[in-house]
């Protein structure tokens, strides 16, 4: 056979594979097998690479990488769905469409899986894909396409012919063991971990370098339309055309009728949720006749005819082996819980926070127990208590240490605090810990510092405290001899340190890991004092009167600056280089002395920039109502911030209103590439 005629037997063949394994579930062949023929292929498009096509599955492995992503403006709004969390809200819904449909007895609703990713929009043009975006702020994405192209279950070419434009609309979502076997592989390389299988599908999606978006295994799943022809009379319909046409539409997804069937739905849902290899935090309930669903029309949120039913979150049972106490960044011992590993939303856990030994008393959780533990979304796993009649004999109630576990010294404990403190400034655990926070994302975001490394550059001494951090190029060849880093990732690493000296100086205040002082605080912190040399100079009545700066944290900030070792650790980094980039000055003083709340979905800026808006301008933006805010900025989906408005009678403006307040129409937001 020549080569032609074999490559196109191949690309068919290969196709053909894709389609039964993402789209029916049912593989025909072993992964060893695709493999080898996807190599043949490869190696016959290198030989002569006018044999390369489009739509060849070896385009599907990545392209080189973009700068930045395209906008997409998109021609249907990428809406959301209203929740419900009760029988009672599912009912009110049900009594609403019933209502809404002129008092019918029964409706016929088409339930699927609420799949916990990404959603994804893809126009097709007479059956090519097109353009892939996301959906950004739900009017305007980012084209992905060739990111887009290396996700499973979205074909290429549809496999039967269609002609004019179609929108189809999914959610891409990482696999349970992909996602473990990314983060596997992160730690081994001493990155950090990724919190959950959505973020890691969203910042997939989100790579600048296709490569890294194929190397997820990312996977999708049709739910919908968007702008376009209809390709059926129903929801049951539509995705019947689009498993024919060759998208993957995940099977458990039925007609079913009334609240009854809704309620069964959900519960057998329910109950196999951990066994799905994919996320779902619930499901969604559509009324399944399309001519029902426009009849019942849209709300500025989103549909009339949808719902989505969440599941609150995930909780397993394992056996806990062992409790331990932790050192913080701040000092504060909390006892940790050493499980049986297990599986829970979507992440192997062997640890659970107790919280603190009080709560642990209360829940009467002891070594050895069978206990039932949670996890939502990126937030730790939690013990929420033991199975009292699971357990054996009568193990000794744990006791809280009276002395820190890593150092020794006798912990201390304020009247007003639940948790005791080891006061020893050194303590290794908890200068480990100042590192950790320092480099994470929200703060320095220093790429390649994970946390095994950091433990063996404290064990080896590189590292002693977070000015260090900016030392460790003076120990490049050190660096390089130590196991397993090579070149490579010790100048990545390197690169990764330089590039953290000039984040925003929020960051660095939030890096600094003083107590009270999260992300946002830092941003009103910088807001309104400016300049690092303003922050480390200011008291305790300066820090007051700064808007959502309560008196312990003004006093916790207070102290911190007034610690001689704090401001040498201060003036070790400036000299080392680190020159965060302050605030600058307002450029008007058009809003001096109002506030500004933005709640709500930003139709046409991103709410960031609305905010850095506000301050150029002279004014303030906060994230709370008070009677001290000027003006709420409300958009879609504003909720208890805009009933405090309207309580409190502060203003309430449209997104449009408050565009008309600028001076000129400020450039819409550009989205960037993720790095992660
Ligand atoms: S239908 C008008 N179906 O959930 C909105 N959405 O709040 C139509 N999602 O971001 C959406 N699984 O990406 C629909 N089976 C499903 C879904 C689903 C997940 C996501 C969707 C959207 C959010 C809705």
């Amino acid at each position: 056979m020549d080569p032609a005629s074999r490559a196109a037997e191949l690309r068919a063949e290969l196709e053909r594979h894709n389609y039964l394994y993402h789209v029916l579930d049912s593989p025909e062949i072993d992964d060893s097998t695709y493999d080898r023929l996807f190599h043949e292929l490869l190696a016959l498009e290198t030989a002569d690479p006018s044999l390369k096509t489009p739509d060849s599955p070896t385009q599907r492995v990545g392209a080189p990488p973009v700068s930045r992503f395209p906008t997409y403006r998109h021609k249907m709004p990428m809406l959301s769905l209203d929740n419900a969390f009760s029988e009672k809200t599912l009912r009110a819904f049900d009594d609403r469409v019933r209502r809404g449909l002129g008092g019918v007895e029964e409706v016929e609703y088409f339930v699927e899986l609420k799949f916990d990713g990404a959603s994804l929009s893809l126009t097709y043009l007479d059956g090519v894909l097109q353009v892939a975006t996301t959906r950004g702020d739900g009017t305007t994405g980012e084209q992905v396409t060739p990111n887009a192209r290396t996700v499973g279950g979205i074909p290429y070419v549809t496999q039967q012919k269609m002609t004019g434009e179609v929108e189809v609309r999914g959610e891409v979502v990482m696999f349970k063991s992909a996602f473990e076997a990314l983060n596997k592989e992160r730690a081994a390389h001493g990155e950090q971990v990724l919190a959950n299988p959505r973020n890691a599908a969203a910042g997939g999606l989100r790579q600048l370098d296709s490569r890294l978006t194929a190397k997820r295994k990312l996977r999708f799943f049709a739910y919908g339309l968007g702008a376009g022809p209809r390709l059926g009379s129903s929801q049951s319909e539509t995705l019947a055309k689009l498993r024919e046409l060759g998208f993957a539409v995940h099977e458990e997804a039925h007609v079913v009728r009334g609240v009854s069937g809704l309620l069964d739905f959900i519960n057998d849902t329910q109950a196999r949720r951990a066994a799905l290899p994919f996320l779902i935090d619930g499901v969604v309930i559509k009324v399944n006749d399309f001519d029902l669903q426009e009849n019942l029309g849209f709300t500025a949120r989103g549909p009339r005819w949808a719902i989505a039913y969440k599941f609150p979150a995930e909780q397993v049972f394992t056996r806990l082996n062992r409790i331990f106490s932790q050192v913080g960044r701040t000092g504060a011992v909390t006892p940790v819980a050493d499980l049986e590993p297990v599986q829970v939303a979507g992440v192997t856990v062997t640890r659970a926070t107790l919280h603190n030994y009080e709560d642990l008393a209360r829940k009467d959780v002891r070594e050895g127990d069978l206990v039932i533990v949670q996890r939502a979304g990126d937030v730790i796993p939690e013990v929420v208590g033991p199975v009292l009649d699971k357990r054996v004999g009568d193990p000794p109630r744990p006791q809280e240490p009276t002395h820190c576990p890593e150092c020794g010294t006798a912990l201390a404990r304020r009247a007003s605090e639940v948790v005791p403190r080891c006061p020893n400034k050194q303590c290794p655990a908890q200068v480990a810990a100042k590192i950790r926070h320092f480099v994470t994302r929200k703060a320095m975001d220093i790429e390649g510092l994970g946390e095994k490394l950091i433990d063996r550059f404290l064990e080896t001494g590189l590292l002693t405290d977070v000015a260090s951090i900016y030392r460790l190029k003076d120990h490049r060849d050190t660096l390089i001899n130590m196991e397993r880093l090579g070149d490579q990732s010790v100048d990545n690493l390197l690169v990764g340190i330089e590039e953290s000296k000039t984040r925003p100086l929020p960051r660095l205040l939030f890096g600094l890991g003083i107590r009270g002082v999260g992300d946002k605080g830092a941003q009103e912190i910088v807001q309104e004092l400016r300049t690092l040399e303003a922050i480390r100079s200011a008291d305790y009545a300066t820090f007051l009167a700064i808007p959502n700066v309560g008196p312990a944290t003004a006093a916790e900030l207070q102290e911190w600056f007034e610690e001689p070792d704090n401001q040498r650790l201060i003036d070790e980094m400036l000299s080392l280089g680190v020159a965060p980039t302050e605030a600058e000055g307002p450029v008007s003083d058009l809003f001096a002395g109002q506030t500004f709340v933005f709640t709500g979905k930003l139709e046409k800026m991103a709410r960031e920039d609305a905010e850095e808006l506000v301050g150029k301008l002279g004014g303030r933006s906060s994230s709370s109502v008070s009677k001290q805010t000027s003006f709420v900025v409300a958009g879609p989906g504003a909720g208890s911030k805009l009933a405090k408005a309207e309580q409190l009678g502060v203003k309430v403006l449209t997104e449009d209103e408050f565009l008309q307040m600028l001076p000129n129409s400020p450039p819409p937001s550009e989205g960037e590439g993720v790095r992660e």
